[in-house]
Protein backbone atom coordinates (compact mmCIF):
# COMPACT_ATOMS: atom_id res chain seq x y z
CA UNK A 1 0.00 0.00 0.00
CA UNK A 2 0.75 3.09 -1.18
CA UNK A 3 1.49 6.50 1.75
CA UNK A 4 -1.47 8.94 2.09
CA UNK A 5 -1.27 11.94 0.40
CA UNK A 6 -4.57 13.19 0.42
CA UNK A 7 -5.55 15.66 3.70
CA UNK A 8 -7.26 17.62 3.43
CA UNK A 9 -7.43 19.13 7.09
CA UNK A 10 -3.91 19.19 8.42
CA UNK A 11 -4.74 17.98 12.09
CA UNK A 12 -2.06 17.71 14.49
CA UNK A 13 -2.07 13.84 15.32
CA UNK A 14 -3.79 12.94 12.58
CA UNK A 15 -2.57 8.94 11.47
CA UNK A 16 -1.84 10.07 7.54
CA UNK A 17 1.83 9.11 7.77
CA UNK A 18 0.47 5.58 9.93
CA UNK A 19 -1.97 4.87 7.53
CA UNK A 20 -0.24 2.45 5.65
CA UNK A 21 1.17 0.54 8.29
CA UNK A 22 -2.03 0.62 10.44
CA UNK A 23 -4.72 -0.81 7.46
CA UNK A 24 -2.36 -2.92 6.50
CA UNK A 25 -3.84 -4.55 9.78
CA UNK A 26 -7.18 -4.64 8.80
CA UNK A 27 -9.24 -8.00 7.49
CA UNK A 28 -9.74 -8.24 3.85
CA UNK A 29 -13.46 -7.70 3.15
CA UNK A 30 -14.70 -5.05 5.76
CA UNK A 31 -18.54 -4.12 5.34
CA UNK A 32 -18.18 -0.56 7.17
CA UNK A 33 -14.90 0.96 8.92
CA UNK A 34 -16.42 2.66 11.69
CA UNK A 35 -13.82 5.55 13.39
CA UNK A 36 -15.40 6.87 16.38
CA UNK A 37 -12.48 9.20 17.03
CA UNK A 38 -12.15 10.49 13.54
CA UNK A 39 -10.46 13.80 14.15
CA UNK A 40 -9.18 14.62 10.10
CA UNK A 41 -10.76 11.41 9.18
CA UNK A 42 -7.02 10.19 7.65
CA UNK A 43 -7.66 5.83 8.14
CA UNK A 44 -10.59 6.30 6.37
CA UNK A 45 -9.72 8.61 3.93
CA UNK A 46 -6.40 6.21 2.85
CA UNK A 47 -8.91 2.71 3.53
CA UNK A 48 -11.35 4.67 1.04
CA UNK A 49 -8.61 5.12 -1.03
CA UNK A 50 -7.65 1.33 -1.30
CA UNK A 51 -11.15 0.36 -1.09
CA UNK A 52 -10.98 -1.40 2.43
CA UNK A 53 -14.45 -1.00 3.34
CA UNK A 54 -17.91 -0.96 1.44
CA UNK A 55 -19.41 1.70 3.28
CA UNK A 56 -17.75 3.94 6.31
CA UNK A 57 -19.08 5.49 9.43
CA UNK A 58 -16.75 8.85 10.53
CA UNK A 59 -17.61 10.15 14.05
CA UNK A 60 -16.36 12.82 16.34
CA UNK A 61 -17.87 14.40 19.69
CA UNK A 62 -16.22 17.86 17.97
CA UNK A 63 -19.30 19.54 16.25
CA UNK A 64 -17.61 22.06 14.18
CA UNK A 65 -15.02 19.12 13.14
CA UNK A 66 -17.93 16.74 12.50
CA UNK A 67 -19.64 20.01 10.01
CA UNK A 68 -16.52 20.49 8.42
CA UNK A 69 -15.71 16.78 7.26
CA UNK A 70 -19.39 17.00 6.19
CA UNK A 71 -18.55 19.76 3.86
CA UNK A 72 -15.62 18.25 2.55
CA UNK A 73 -17.21 15.29 1.40
CA UNK A 74 -21.00 16.50 0.64
CA UNK A 75 -20.11 20.07 -0.61
CA UNK A 76 -16.37 20.33 -1.59
CA UNK A 77 -16.84 23.43 -4.16
CA UNK A 78 -18.82 25.35 -1.01
CA UNK A 79 -15.65 25.14 1.42
CA UNK A 80 -13.64 25.25 -0.83
CA UNK A 81 -14.52 28.43 -2.05
CA UNK A 82 -15.04 29.39 1.41
CA UNK A 83 -11.72 28.21 2.45
CA UNK A 84 -9.82 30.36 -0.29
CA UNK A 85 -11.83 33.77 0.67
CA UNK A 86 -10.59 33.53 4.17
CA UNK A 87 -7.11 32.72 3.40
CA UNK A 88 -6.78 35.51 0.70
CA UNK A 89 -8.34 37.51 3.74
CA UNK A 90 -4.97 37.62 5.70
CA UNK A 91 -2.99 39.00 2.73
CA UNK A 92 -5.71 41.91 2.82
CA UNK A 93 -6.25 42.23 6.46
CA UNK A 94 -2.71 41.72 7.29
CA UNK A 95 -1.07 40.64 11.03
CA UNK A 96 -4.40 40.99 12.93
CA UNK A 97 -6.37 38.96 10.54
CA UNK A 98 -5.82 35.57 12.93
CA UNK A 99 -7.27 37.12 15.62
CA UNK A 100 -10.27 38.78 14.38
CA UNK A 101 -11.34 35.08 13.03
CA UNK A 102 -10.34 33.34 15.99
CA UNK A 103 -12.90 35.83 17.85
CA UNK A 104 -15.43 35.13 15.10
CA UNK A 105 -15.24 31.41 15.44
CA UNK A 106 -15.30 31.80 18.75
CA UNK A 107 -18.85 33.31 18.34
CA UNK A 108 -20.69 31.80 15.75
CA UNK A 109 -18.66 28.62 14.81
CA UNK A 110 -18.57 28.39 11.54
CA UNK A 111 -16.60 25.46 10.20
CA UNK A 112 -15.28 27.28 7.18
CA UNK A 113 -13.33 29.45 9.91
CA UNK A 114 -12.32 26.07 11.78
CA UNK A 115 -10.08 25.32 8.89
CA UNK A 116 -8.72 28.39 7.92
CA UNK A 117 -7.34 28.43 12.18
CA UNK A 118 -6.22 25.12 12.18
CA UNK A 119 -4.33 25.56 8.75
CA UNK A 120 -3.00 28.84 9.82
CA UNK A 121 -1.98 27.49 13.45
CA UNK A 122 1.05 26.71 15.69
CA UNK A 123 2.16 23.03 14.51
CA UNK A 124 -1.89 22.90 13.22
CA UNK A 125 -2.50 21.99 16.86
CA UNK A 126 -5.80 22.92 18.22
CA UNK A 127 -6.46 23.81 21.54
CA UNK A 128 -9.54 25.05 23.58
CA UNK A 129 -10.17 26.59 26.78
CA UNK A 130 -12.41 25.64 29.27
CA UNK A 131 -15.63 27.47 27.48
CA UNK A 132 -14.66 25.45 24.64
CA UNK A 133 -12.90 28.78 22.90
CA UNK A 134 -10.35 28.52 20.32
CA UNK A 135 -7.08 29.38 21.66
CA UNK A 136 -3.87 28.45 19.90
CA UNK A 137 -1.87 31.22 17.75
CA UNK A 138 -1.14 31.88 14.65
CA UNK A 139 2.02 30.34 13.09
CA UNK A 140 3.88 33.41 11.83
CA UNK A 141 6.20 31.28 9.60
CA UNK A 142 3.75 30.01 7.14
CA UNK A 143 0.66 31.58 5.62
CA UNK A 144 -1.45 27.88 5.86
CA UNK A 145 -2.34 25.16 3.66
CA UNK A 146 -2.92 26.92 -0.38
CA UNK A 147 -6.43 27.28 -1.76
CA UNK A 148 -5.35 25.13 -4.84
CA UNK A 149 -4.51 22.50 -2.67
CA UNK A 150 -7.49 22.23 -0.66
CA UNK A 151 -10.04 22.41 -3.42
CA UNK A 152 -8.36 19.36 -5.13
CA UNK A 153 -7.82 17.50 -2.23
CA UNK A 154 -11.35 18.07 -0.98
CA UNK A 155 -13.02 17.21 -4.39
CA UNK A 156 -10.65 13.92 -4.32
CA UNK A 157 -11.89 12.93 -0.44
CA UNK A 158 -15.49 13.74 -1.63
CA UNK A 159 -15.42 11.44 -5.12
CA UNK A 160 -14.31 8.68 -2.23
CA UNK A 161 -16.38 8.83 0.62
CA UNK A 162 -19.54 10.75 -0.60
CA UNK A 163 -22.28 8.21 -0.65
CA UNK A 164 -20.34 5.85 1.28
CA UNK A 165 -20.00 7.68 4.23
CA UNK A 166 -22.23 8.31 7.02
CA UNK A 167 -20.27 11.84 9.13
CA UNK A 168 -21.55 12.09 13.00
CA UNK A 169 -21.60 13.87 16.00
CA UNK A 170 -21.47 11.54 18.90
CA UNK A 171 -19.45 9.85 21.84
CA UNK A 172 -17.08 7.22 20.75
CA UNK A 173 -19.94 4.36 22.16
CA UNK A 174 -22.83 5.80 20.66
CA UNK A 175 -20.77 5.84 17.34
CA UNK A 176 -19.84 2.02 17.28
CA UNK A 177 -22.98 1.05 18.85
CA UNK A 178 -24.64 -0.47 15.77
CA UNK A 179 -21.03 -2.62 14.25
CA UNK A 180 -21.95 -5.89 14.27
CA UNK A 181 -18.99 -8.72 12.89
CA UNK A 182 -18.11 -8.15 9.45
CA UNK A 183 -17.25 -4.37 10.44
CA UNK A 184 -14.26 -3.01 11.53
CA UNK A 185 -13.68 -0.57 14.20
CA UNK A 186 -11.27 1.59 14.34
CA UNK A 187 -10.04 3.95 17.11
CA UNK A 188 -7.29 6.85 17.71
CA UNK A 189 -8.73 8.43 21.09
CA UNK A 190 -6.59 11.18 22.66
CA UNK A 191 -3.87 9.58 24.36
CA UNK A 192 -4.17 9.33 28.46
CA UNK A 193 -2.49 12.44 29.77
CA UNK A 194 -4.01 14.70 27.52
CA UNK A 195 -7.65 14.30 28.42
CA UNK A 196 -9.67 18.04 29.30
CA UNK A 197 -11.80 18.22 32.61
CA UNK A 198 -11.72 20.12 36.00
CA UNK A 199 -9.77 16.80 37.92
CA UNK A 200 -7.73 16.03 35.20
CA UNK A 201 -6.50 12.79 36.32
CA UNK A 202 -10.48 11.37 37.68
CA UNK A 203 -11.37 12.73 33.61
CA UNK A 204 -8.60 9.94 32.40
CA UNK A 205 -9.49 7.48 34.71
CA UNK A 206 -13.08 7.76 33.66
CA UNK A 207 -12.60 7.91 29.45
CA UNK A 208 -10.25 5.33 30.36
CA UNK A 209 -12.85 2.95 31.81
CA UNK A 210 -15.34 3.99 29.46
CA UNK A 211 -13.09 2.98 26.66
CA UNK A 212 -12.43 -0.01 28.27
CA UNK A 213 -15.90 -0.95 28.67
CA UNK A 214 -16.74 0.14 25.15
CA UNK A 215 -14.28 -2.49 23.62
CA UNK A 216 -14.94 -5.15 26.39
CA UNK A 217 -18.46 -4.48 24.47
CA UNK A 218 -17.03 -5.41 21.14
CA UNK A 219 -16.00 -8.11 22.04
CA UNK A 220 -18.77 -9.26 23.47
CA UNK A 221 -20.50 -8.79 20.53
CA UNK A 222 -17.82 -10.12 18.09
CA UNK A 223 -16.92 -7.15 16.22
CA UNK A 224 -12.97 -6.37 15.64
CA UNK A 225 -11.34 -3.66 16.45
CA UNK A 226 -7.69 -2.12 16.09
CA UNK A 227 -6.75 0.41 18.58
CA UNK A 228 -4.18 2.87 18.63
CA UNK A 229 -3.48 4.02 22.20
CA UNK A 230 -0.47 6.05 23.76
CA UNK A 231 3.55 4.19 23.31
CA UNK A 232 6.48 5.08 24.37
CA UNK A 233 9.46 7.66 23.38
CA UNK A 234 12.85 6.42 24.79
CA UNK A 235 12.29 4.84 28.14
CA UNK A 236 9.50 6.70 28.56
CA UNK A 237 6.12 4.86 28.56
CA UNK A 238 2.84 7.08 28.52
CA UNK A 239 -0.25 5.60 29.79
CA UNK A 240 -1.30 2.28 31.13
CA UNK A 241 -1.23 -0.64 29.02
CA UNK A 242 -4.82 -1.85 28.37
CA UNK A 243 -5.99 -4.95 30.42
CA UNK A 244 -5.36 -8.52 29.34
CA UNK A 245 -9.21 -9.11 30.02
CA UNK A 246 -9.68 -7.34 26.34
CA UNK A 247 -7.84 -9.96 24.56
CA UNK A 248 -5.90 -7.92 22.61
CA UNK A 249 -2.71 -8.12 21.00
CA UNK A 250 0.05 -5.57 21.60
CA UNK A 251 2.36 -4.40 18.68
CA UNK A 252 4.51 -1.06 18.34
CA UNK A 253 4.52 0.74 15.34
CA UNK A 254 7.46 3.27 15.02
CA UNK A 255 6.21 6.66 14.65
CA UNK A 256 9.11 8.52 13.96
CA UNK A 257 11.86 10.57 15.81
CA UNK A 258 10.89 12.62 18.89
CA UNK A 259 11.12 16.46 17.51
CA UNK A 260 11.03 17.06 21.47
CA UNK A 261 14.03 14.93 22.13
CA UNK A 262 15.74 15.88 18.85
CA UNK A 263 16.06 19.07 20.69
CA UNK A 264 16.92 18.13 23.57
CA UNK A 265 20.02 16.20 22.06
CA UNK A 266 18.26 13.03 22.33
CA UNK A 267 18.32 10.66 19.10
CA UNK A 268 15.04 8.58 20.38
CA UNK A 269 12.01 7.20 18.34
CA UNK A 270 8.39 7.70 19.38
CA UNK A 271 6.84 4.16 19.33
CA UNK A 272 3.17 4.60 19.21
CA UNK A 273 0.93 1.70 20.83
CA UNK A 274 -1.54 -0.99 18.63
CA UNK A 275 -4.35 -3.12 19.91
CA UNK A 276 -5.66 -5.90 18.03
CA UNK A 277 -8.75 -7.71 19.06
CA UNK A 278 -8.71 -11.27 18.99
CA UNK A 279 -11.62 -11.41 16.00
CA UNK A 280 -9.57 -8.61 13.92
CA UNK A 281 -6.42 -10.80 14.54
CA UNK A 282 -7.78 -13.77 12.83
CA UNK A 283 -7.63 -12.23 9.59
CA UNK A 284 -3.85 -11.90 9.84
CA UNK A 285 -1.09 -14.68 8.98
CA UNK A 286 1.32 -12.87 10.88
CA UNK A 287 2.25 -10.17 12.73
CA UNK A 288 4.88 -7.36 11.06
CA UNK A 289 7.43 -5.89 13.46
CA UNK A 290 7.11 -2.32 13.17
CA UNK A 291 9.23 -1.50 15.84
CA UNK A 292 11.86 -3.06 14.31
CA UNK A 293 11.90 -0.91 11.78
CA UNK A 294 14.58 2.27 10.89
CA UNK A 295 13.91 5.36 11.51
CA UNK A 296 15.22 5.29 7.62
CA UNK A 297 12.26 2.71 6.64
CA UNK A 298 10.11 4.87 7.90
CA UNK A 299 10.89 7.60 6.95
CA UNK A 300 10.58 6.35 3.21
CA UNK A 301 7.64 5.17 4.28
CA UNK A 302 6.29 7.84 5.46
C1 LIG B 1 -6.13 11.71 18.43
S1 LIG B 1 -7.47 12.55 17.68
C2 LIG B 1 -7.81 11.50 16.30
C3 LIG B 1 -6.95 11.83 15.11
C4 LIG B 1 -7.33 11.04 13.88
N1 LIG B 1 -6.95 9.65 13.99
C5 LIG B 1 -6.74 11.62 12.62
O1 LIG B 1 -6.10 10.90 11.84
O2 LIG B 1 -6.90 12.83 12.41
C6 LIG B 1 -8.79 12.18 18.76
C7 LIG B 1 -10.14 12.74 18.32
O3 LIG B 1 -11.13 12.20 19.23
C8 LIG B 1 -12.14 13.18 19.43
N2 LIG B 1 -12.78 12.82 20.72
C9 LIG B 1 -12.39 13.11 21.99
N3 LIG B 1 -13.23 12.55 22.89
C10 LIG B 1 -14.17 11.87 22.18
C11 LIG B 1 -15.30 11.09 22.54
N4 LIG B 1 -15.63 10.90 23.81
N5 LIG B 1 -16.04 10.51 21.55
C12 LIG B 1 -15.71 10.74 20.23
N6 LIG B 1 -14.66 11.49 19.83
C13 LIG B 1 -13.89 12.05 20.79
C14 LIG B 1 -11.40 14.50 19.42
O4 LIG B 1 -12.28 15.57 19.04
C15 LIG B 1 -10.30 14.25 18.38
O5 LIG B 1 -10.68 14.73 17.10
Amino acid sequence: MTPLKLQPIPYQGSKRALAPRICKLFPKSIDTLYEPFAGSAAISVYAATHNLARKYVIGDVYPELVQLLTLIINKPDDISTRYQSLWEGQFIEGASHFNSMRTRYNDDRDPAILLYLIARCVKNAIRFNRQGNFTQSVDKRRTGMQPQKFEATAHAVSRLLKGKAEVICADFAACAANARPHDLVYMDPPYQGTTYGADKRYAEQLERDRLVSCLADLNRRDVPFILSYDGKTGDKEYGARLPDSLNATHLYIHAGRSSQATLAGRNEVTLESIYISASAAEYLTSLPNYEKETARQFELFA
